[in-house]
C-alpha cells in the first residue's frame, strides 16, 4: 500500500511536470523526463519477479519448466538472447519473436496444444483491444523477465538465414505498405517527421536513434492502462486503428514487423532498458 501511494505522488509529480515542458519540446524529451521522473519506481519491476517464477515453475501438461527453453543461445541460456530476437530456429524452422519462441516452447517443453495456449494464454488477457484491459498476461510477465536479461546490450541482429532476410522483407513491406479500408501503411504515421496525432508527436521508426528507444523499452509500463506491454501488443494497437485484423501474437506479420523495427534499432547500438516506462502507448 505505502508502495503504490509512492508511485502515485511520483506520477502525480511527473504530470505536473511535464506541464512546464515548453511546447516546443520533442516528445523524445518528455518521455526522457518522464522516464527519470519514475527510475526509482517503475510497477514493470513487478512483471519481471513475477516472470521469473512462471518460467522455473513446473506447468503444462508435461509438468515441466520452461528452464531448457532455447532462446537462440542455447537451452535455458538467457543473458542477452532478447537482443538477437526474432530469429531463426531450426527446430521450428521459423524465425520466431521472443513471444512467439516463449509459446513454441510451451508447446514442446510444456506439452500444451494450440488451442489452450490460445484460451490459456492469448485469449483470456487479450480479449479486445479495450485500453482499460488491465489484466496481466503470464506471457508479458515471462517475456519481460527474459528481455530484462539482456539489459545494458544493444540489439544484435545478423540476418544471417535466408528465412531472416525474408522476414525482414515481410516487415519492410508490412511497414510501407498502404492497407485496410483507410488505406494507410505504418509509414504514413511513423516516416514522416513532424507527424502529430491526438497532441502526440508520432515516432519515426525508420529513424535508428528513435527505433532504438523505442524497441529497447519494450516490455514496457503503461501508466495509463496500469500493465506492461509487448513490442507484440504495440504493433497490434496501431494494426487495429488502421482498421485492420486482429494481429496474432507470433505470426509471421507479429515477427517481421517486429524483425524490421528492431533492426533499426540494432544501427543505433542502443541499450535494451526493460522493462521501459510510458505514459500512455
Ligand atoms: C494513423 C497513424 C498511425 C499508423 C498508421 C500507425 N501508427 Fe504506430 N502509433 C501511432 C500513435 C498515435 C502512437 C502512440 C504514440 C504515443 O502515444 O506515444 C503509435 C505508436 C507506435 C509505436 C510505439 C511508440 C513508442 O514510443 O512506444 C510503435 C512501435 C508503432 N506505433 C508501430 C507502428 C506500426 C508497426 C504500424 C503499422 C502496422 C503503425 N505503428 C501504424 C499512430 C500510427
Amino acid at each position: 500500500m505505502n508502495k503504490l501511494s509512492q508511485w502515485m505522488g511520483t506520477i502525480t509529480l511527473a504530470c505536473l511536470g511535464s506541464i512546464t515542458v515548453p511546447a516546443s519540446a520533442s516528445d523524445d524529451a518528455k518521455f526522457d523526463d518522464y522516464r527519470s521522473a519514475l527510475e526509482d519506481g517503475n510497477p514493470g519491476e513487478f512483471w519481471i519477479d513475477d516472470g521469473e517464477e512462471l518460467f522455473y515453475a513446473k506447468a503444462g501438461p508435461k509438468n515441466a519448466s520452461l528452464d531448457r527453453c532455447d532462446f537462440g543461445l542455447g537451452p535455458g541460456v538467457l543473458e542477452g538472447a532478447y537482443a538477437q530476437l526474432p530469429r531463426y530456429f531450426a527446430d521450428t524452422d521459423k524465425v520466431e519473436s521472443l513471444e512467439g519462441r516463449i509459446i513454441s516452447c510451451m508447446k514442446n517443453l510444456q506439452g500444451y496444444n494450440d488451442k489452450q495456449i490460445q484460451e490459456q494464454f492469448l485469449d483470456i488477457h487479450y480479449l479486445n483491444a479495450a485500453e482499460e484491459d488491465s489484466r496481466v498476461s503470464p506471457l508479458s510477465q515471462i517475456a519481460t523477465f527474459i528481455a530484462s536479461k539482456s539489459n545494458g546490450q544493444p540489439f544484435l541482429i545478423q540476418l544471417d538465414h535466408p528465412k531472416e532476410k525474408q522476414a525482414y522483407e515481410l516487415g519492410k513491406k508490412t511497414f510501407w505498405n498502404r492497407m485496410g479500408a483507410m488505406d494507410l501503411s505504418c509509414a504514413n504515421c511513423h516516416a514522416v517527421k513532424g507527424r502529430v496525432l491526438r497532441g502526440v508527436e508520432l515516432p519515426i521508426m525508420t529513424d535508428p536513434h528513435r527505433a532504438g528507444k523505442v524497441m529497447g523499452a519494450f516490455p514496457a509500463y503503461v501508466n495509463k492502462d496500469g500493465n506492461v506491454r509487448t513490442q507484440w501488443w504495440r504493433n497490434e494497437r496501431c494494426l487495429l486503428a488502421m482498421r485492420l485484423p486482429w494481429l496474432k501474437t507470433g505470426s509471421p506479420i507479429d515477427t517481421s514487423l517486429i524483425l524490421y523495427q528492431v533492426k533499426k534499432a540494432a544501427e543505433s547500438k542502443q541499450e535494451i532498458a526493460v522493462p521501459g516506462i510510458k505514459p500512455r502507448a
